[in-house]
C-alpha cells in the first residue's frame, strides 16, 4: 500500500485547494465541479509519492517519477532553453519575447490562463507532470487514498497516457506541432531544431519513469512504436492541410536536404545520376520519412487498409511534391489521407504483436535498404531508429539485452553515418543497412 502524500503537498497549495482536496480525499465532493489547476511537479515530489531514488517493488507506480524526470529528463530544461543564447537569438530575429510569447510557451512550459494556475505552479519547471499527465488539482489528493484507481483519476482529468494512441498524440503535440502550435521553416531558419520523433526511441531516451511492462510483454514497445508512426503520419497529413491555408510552400513539409547539401562536380553527384522521378529536375520533394517505414509495418499487420492508404498518400506525395499545385486541392488531398491514417491507427492499436512479428518486422525493414536509403536522410534516420527499436525488443524475445553483439555495431555505424545530415550519402548508408540485413539471424 502507497503512503498517501496529501499533507506533504498541501503545504505547497492554497488554502482553498487545501481544503477541496480533504474535502475530495474523504469522498464528499464531486471534485469534477471545481475547475482544473496546474500544481507543478513540486507537489508530485514527496519521497513517499513520486520523489523516491530508487524504484519500488511493492507496488505497480515506480514512486521515483520525479526523481528520474528532475534528474535525467531533458523536458526540466525547456523553459531555460528559451532563455539560452539560440533561444534570445531566435526572439530577435522573430521579434518576439520568448519567455512571454505563446509561439514559445506552448511547448515549452504550461501556457494556461492565470486562473488554471495553482500558487505553487513555476513556469522555471519547464515541460513538467501536468503538460503529459493533465492538471493535477483535482485528483493530486484523491489518487493517493486507499482503493482509488486509474479510472477514477481520468474521470477527474487526468490524462490518458496509457492508451498508446493518446499517448503518441500527445507527445506529437509538442514533437510535431498540432492545430494550436507548431514549429515552422521560419523558427527553424532562426534557429529551432528541426523536429523529428519516433515514440518507442524517445520514450527510451526520456528516459520511461514507468515500468515498461516488457516482462508481461516483450513486443510492448513495437506495438508503441507501429501505434505512433501510424499517429505521426496521421498528425503529419492535418499539419501540412493546415499550413496550406497558413503559408505555402511550407519548406519545413519538404525534404530539408534538397535544398541543404553542398554540392560536388557533376561527375561525383548522386542526386543527378539518381534523377528526380515525378517531379521537374531541382523542386524539392515532399519529406517522406513520416510514411516510408510506416508503409512497410502496416502492409505487414494489415494489407488491405495499407493499401488503401498507399493509393491515398500518393496522390499528397505528388501534390506536394509540386510547388505549384493547387493549394485548396493539396488540403483536399491530405485531409482525406489523414482520415484513412486515423482508422490504421486504430487498427494498429488493435493488432497482435509477438515476437515472430517482431522478427518479420526488422528483417523487411532491413531489407529494404535500398528504397529507403534513396528516400533520404530523414528517412533513413526513421529507418534507423525503427531497427534499433525492433531490435532491442527481438533480443530481449532471447533473453538478450540488444547492447552488445556485431548486429548492435552494425546498427551504432547507421547512427554514426546521420550524424552530419547535409552530407548524407544514401549508396554509404545502403551498404551499412545491407550489413545490418546480412548480420541478424
Ligand atoms: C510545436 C512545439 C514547439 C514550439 C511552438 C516551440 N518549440 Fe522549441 N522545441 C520543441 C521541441 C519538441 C524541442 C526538442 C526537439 C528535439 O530535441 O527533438 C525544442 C527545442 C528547442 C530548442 C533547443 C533546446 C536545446 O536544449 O537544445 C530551442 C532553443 C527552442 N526549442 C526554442 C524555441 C523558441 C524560442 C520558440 C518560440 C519562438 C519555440 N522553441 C517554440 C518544441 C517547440
Ligand atoms: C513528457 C511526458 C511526461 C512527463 C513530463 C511526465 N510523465 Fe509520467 N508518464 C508519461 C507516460 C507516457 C507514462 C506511461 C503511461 C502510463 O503508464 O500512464 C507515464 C507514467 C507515469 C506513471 C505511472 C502511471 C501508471 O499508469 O501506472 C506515474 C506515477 C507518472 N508517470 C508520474 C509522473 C510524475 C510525478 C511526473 C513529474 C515529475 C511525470 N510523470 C512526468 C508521460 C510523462
Ligand atoms: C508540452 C510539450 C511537450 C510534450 C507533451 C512532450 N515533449 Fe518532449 N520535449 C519538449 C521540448 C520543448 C523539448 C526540448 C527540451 C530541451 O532540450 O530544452 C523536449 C525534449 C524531448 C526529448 C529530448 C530530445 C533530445 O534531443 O535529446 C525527448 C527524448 C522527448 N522530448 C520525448 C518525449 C516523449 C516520449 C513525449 C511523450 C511521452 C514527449 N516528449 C512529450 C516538449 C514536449
Ligand atoms: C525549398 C528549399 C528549402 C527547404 C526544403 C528547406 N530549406 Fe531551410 N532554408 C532555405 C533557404 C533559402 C534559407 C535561407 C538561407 C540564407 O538566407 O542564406 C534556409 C535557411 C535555413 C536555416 C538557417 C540557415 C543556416 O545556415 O543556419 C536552417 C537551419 C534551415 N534552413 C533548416 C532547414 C530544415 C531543417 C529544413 C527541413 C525541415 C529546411 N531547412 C527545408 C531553403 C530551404
Amino acid at each position: 500500500m502507497m503512503k498517501p502524500c496529501l499533507f506533504s503537498v498541501g503545504s505547497s497549495l492554497r488554502n482553498r485547494d487545501t481544503f477541496l482536496l480533504l474535502l475530495a480525499a474523504g469522498g464528499l465532493l464531486q471534485a469534477q465541479t471545481v475547475p482544473a489547476q496546474y500544481t507543478g511537479p513540486g507537489s508530485c515530489s514527496s519521497s513517499s509519492c513520486h520523489g523516491g531514488v530508487q524504484p519500488r517493488q511493492e507496488t505497480s507506480v515506480l514512486q521515483n517519477e520525479y526523481s528520474t524526470w528532475v534528474v535525467q529528463d531533458k523536458h526540466t530544461r525547456a523553459f531555460a532553453a528559451l532563455t539560452g543564447d539560440i533561444g534570445q537569438r531566435m526572439g530577435r530575429i522573430l521579434n518576439l519575447d520568448t519567455q512571454k510569447s505563446s509561439r514559445c510557451l506552448t511547448c515549452h512550459a504550461i501556457d494556461v490562463d492565470q486562473s488554471q494556475k495553482a500558487s505553487s505552479f513555476d513556469r522555471n519547471d519547464g515541460v513538467g507532470c501536468e503538460n503529459c499527465h493533465g492538471p493535477a488539482s483535482n485528483w493530486l489528493g484523491p489518487h493517493t487514498t486507499r482503493g482509488w484507481n486509474y479510472e477514477k483519476s481520468l474521470a477527474l482529468g487526468m490524462y490518458d497516457t496509457r492508451d498508446l494512441i493518446k499517448r503518441s498524440e500527445k507527445c506529437l503535440s509538442c514533437h510535431l506541432g498540432n492545430g494550436e502550435k507548431y514549429v515552422d521553416h521560419e523558427m527553424i531558419a532562426a534557429g529551432h531544431p528541426d523536429l523529428y520523433f519516433e515514440q518507442a526511441s524517445f520514450e527510451a531516451v526520456m528516459p520511461r519513469h514507468w515500468a515498461d511492462g516488457t516482462e508481461k510483454d516483450p513486443s510492448i514497445e513495437v506495438k508503441t512504436m507501429v501505434v505512433g508512426q501510424a499517429v505521426q503520419l496521421r498528425e503529419n497529413l492535418l499539419r501540412i492541410s493546415r499550413n496550406t491555408s497558413r503559408f505555402w510552400p511550407e519548406y519545413a513539409e519538404l525534404d530539408c536536404f534538397s535544398c541543404h547539401h553542398s554540392l560536388v562536380a557533376a561527375k561525383d553527384s548522386w542526386r543527378q545520376e539518381r534523377g528526380y522521378q515525378g517531379r521537374r529536375a531541382g523542386n524539392p520533394p515532399w519529406n517522406p520519412s513520416r510514411y516510408a517505414i510506416f508503409q512497410l509495418v502496416a502492409a505487414e499487420i494489415d494489407r488491405n487498409s495499407a493499401q488503401q492508404l498507399d493509393s491515398e498518400v500518393k496522390k499528397v506525395l505528388a501534390l506536394v511534391s509540386d510547388i505549384v499545385a493547387d493549394k485548396v486541392q493539396i488540403a483536399k488531398a491530405a485531409a482525406s489521407a489523414a482520415e484513412v491514417a486515423d482508422a490504421v491507427a486504430k487498427r494498429m492499436a488493435a493488432a497482435q504483436i509477438d515476437t515472430a512479428r517482431t522478427n518479420r518486422l526488422l528483417k523487411m525493414i532491413a531489407a529494404d535498404y535500398e528504397r529507403i536509403a534513396w528516400q533520404g536522410e530523414r528517412t533513413a534516420e526513421q529507418a534507423t531508429m525503427a531497427i534499433d527499436t525492433l531490435f532491442i525488443a527481438s533480443s530481449r524475445a532471447n533473453g538478450k539485452t540488444g547492447n552488445d553483439g556485431p548486429v548492435r555495431a552494425a546498427i551504432n555505424t547507421l547512427f554514426q553515418l546521420l550524424q552530419n545530415p547535409s552530407a548524407y550519402n544514401p549508396q554509404t548508408f545502403a551498404h551499412q543497412m545491407k550489413n545490418v540485413e546480412a548480420l541478424l539471424p
